[in-house]
């Protein structure tokens, strides 16, 4: 017989007036749980008072129901994140671990719904961290060093926004959701590549790397079809691999041709490409990588971007 398992959840990561969907139990002992909700009941707000009054701050899920919890996060992210008891700590790892589901799904299937779960979360993680400033802190310390193409994408997506917030001050909620989604789709265009190549253990031949060098096309190409026509997130696909010193790919754009995001979304991608490990590189320090980029510039990447780069990485 399989032995259930549980697993501990937040309180506060579960919206009052909906249907969670998977069983929720309460601890009564060191191993007795008894069931609190099925999964069709509603969770009223009565239900959580009274928990809250009895000091009950957690609720448990069997082991096996993860993913139906995941599901129901992703669904109610917004009214989720918004709630006032939340702890900026488990604010942060929602972010993250939807992140992780929402991006998986992105590479696996593009589509247009997955573009759109990417476009909500990106929505809510940047209202987020408006209200609740230390959450953008707690987020960058969260970023995983394993390299895979959904980690790289949600860390170049967190690091930029921030970084974003702090060279443009003066950009709209709006717009910086805007470049927020072209960040998290910057890599869009491996989702076409074969994962022979993309998960390679050692350097690319002649053809993978040329094949390789598509990636900023394939992803523009593949993010239009899915319904994605904004020429903002567009150019951040394009053009993340291009370079100042007009080296770059696809299109060995010169500087006055590479846009702000664009440049902002290279410095992310490569403190991120070299401070994660694969299996046959170490990971390189927050410190080496920022050394490496900064001997880089201005060849290679914007001189006016540098410092504020730096300085994401040192006030944490
Ligand atoms: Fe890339």
């Amino acid at each position: 017989m399989v032995e259930t398992t549980y697993q501990q959840i937040p309180l506060s990561t579960l919206a009052p007036e909906r249907q969670v969907g998977i069983k929720l139990f309460l601890r009564t002992g060191k191993d007795r749980f008894v069931l609190f909700i099925n999964e069709t009941n509603l969770l009223s707000a009565t239900k959580i008072d009274q928990l809250k009054q009895n000091n009950v701050s957690h609720l448990y899920l069997n082991t096996g129901d993860r993913q139906g919890y995941l599901s129901y996060i992703k669904e109610n992210l917004s009214a989720i994140l918004t709630n006032p008891d939340l702890t900026e700590n488990d604010k942060a790892s929602i972010i993250y671990e939807t992140a992780s589901d929402i991006t998986k799904e992105l590479f696996l299937q593009p589509s247009t719904k997955s573009i759109e779960q990417t476009r909500n979360l990106v929505d809510c993680m940047i209202d987020t961290i408006s209200q609740s400033p230390k959450t953008s802190n707690l987020l960058m310390m969260i970023t995983n060093q394993d390299y895979y193409t959904y980690t790289h994408s949600i860390n170049v997506g967190i690091y930029a926004i921030l970084m974003t917030r702090k060279t443009l001050p003066s950009i709209s909620e709006a717009e910086l959701k805007t470049l927020g989604l072209g960040f998290f789709l910057h890599d869009l265009g491996k989702a076409s590549i074969p994962n022979s190549i993309i998960n390679k253990q050692g350097p690319l031949d002649q053809g993978e790397w040329e094949l390789m060098q598509e990636h900023p096309t394939l992803g523009a190409d593949l993010a239009w079809e899915m319904g994605t026509r904004n020429p903002a997130i567009i150019d951040i696909i394009r053009t993340h691999h291009e370079r100042c010193s007009g080296t770059g790919y696809p299109k060995k754009l010169p500087q006055q041709k590479i846009s702000e995001p664009g440049k902002i979304c290279a410095f992310c991608d490569v403190f991120d490409a070299l401070t994660t490990k694969r299996s046959y590189k170490k990971a390189l320090s927050t410190f080496e990588a920022l050394k490496i980029i900064r001997n880089e510039t201005p060849e290679h990447f914007e001189q006016e971007l540098l410092n504020p780069f730096i300085l994401l990485f040192g006030e944490q």
